[in-house]
């Protein structure tokens, strides 16, 4: 796929930021932990079903599962636990953890959006700097319109749009594209060890929510997003 922004026509009057000799132009978020909590709620679900086929699933274990596509998460389960199941068994099981995830998703209010998130995007957007959703989530438009937050974003990319997933930098080149900004002129703000890596193959300054342990290759690593200050994407 040819990821570059030339045929794109969007004239906006970018107000930047000079990130160390590169303008910021864009910020990308992934969804699932950085804008709400609903990486909680992939664990209950896959901790559910390991347990079901006799798996203890640790939150440490966990880590391994966020950003990773549906299948890819059932996999690592499986291989944690020693456990291999025919393509059929592993499709029933992987909808099965997603009806679960769902039904903890419908019960969601839009009050359950991380505080601060909803103005740090309003406040990007109004320093003419692009915002984008890239979630490897094929649930992600639910959620966005659960929130209320589907209007917010320039571009939203998602698991169904992309063939391969973090730490594949596929779904951030596509959201750069669609945003017609280069690569290197965006941020990613992810708290998953693939989301990191992701956006560092696909050339892009990198903001970690979580955990410096665990997201050491981040450029900067926040607590929460909420927390995140503007001015900040000058010093990545
Ligand atoms: C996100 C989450 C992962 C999840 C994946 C697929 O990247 O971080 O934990 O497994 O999306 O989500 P889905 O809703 O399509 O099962
Ligand atoms: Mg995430």
């Amino acid at each position: 796929m040819n990821y570059s922004s030339h045929a794109c026509n969007i004239n906006t009057p970018f107000v930047t930021l000079n990130c160390n000799s590169i303008l910021i132009k864009a910020c990308i978020f992934d969804l699932d932990g950085v804008i709400v909590d609903t990486a909680h709620y992939h664990f209950l679900a896959w901790r559910k079903l390991a347990k079901e086929i006799g798996i203890n699933l640790t939150e440490a274990d966990n880590e391994r599962l966020k950003g990773v596509s549906r299948m890819r998460s059932l996999e690592i389960i499986l291989e944690l636990g020693g456990v291999s199941l025919s393509e059929h068994d592993k499709e029933n099981m992987a909808n099965k953890k997603n009806t679960w995830f769902v039904d903890y998703v419908e019960r969601m209010a839009p009050e359950e959006i991380f505080p601060g998130v909803r103005t740090l995007i309003k406040n990007l957007r109004e320093m003419g700097i692009k915002v984008a959703l890239a979630s490897s989530s094929k649930n992600a438009r639910t959620v966005v319109q659960l929130l209320h937050i589907n209007q917010e974003f320039d571009a939203i990319v998602d698991g169904t749009m992309v063939t391969n997933s973090k730490p594949d930098p596929e779904i951030f080149l596509l959201a750069a594209k669609k945003l017609c900004v280069d690569p290197k002129d965006c941020v990613v703000f992810e708290d998953a060890e693939a989301g990191v890596e992701a956006a560092l193959a696909a050339g892009m300054k990198c903001v970690g929510v979580g955990s410096p342990s665990q997201l050491r290759r981040a450029n900067k690593v926040i607590t929460k997003t909420g927390e995140f200050q503007i001015a900040e994407l000058e010093q990545l």
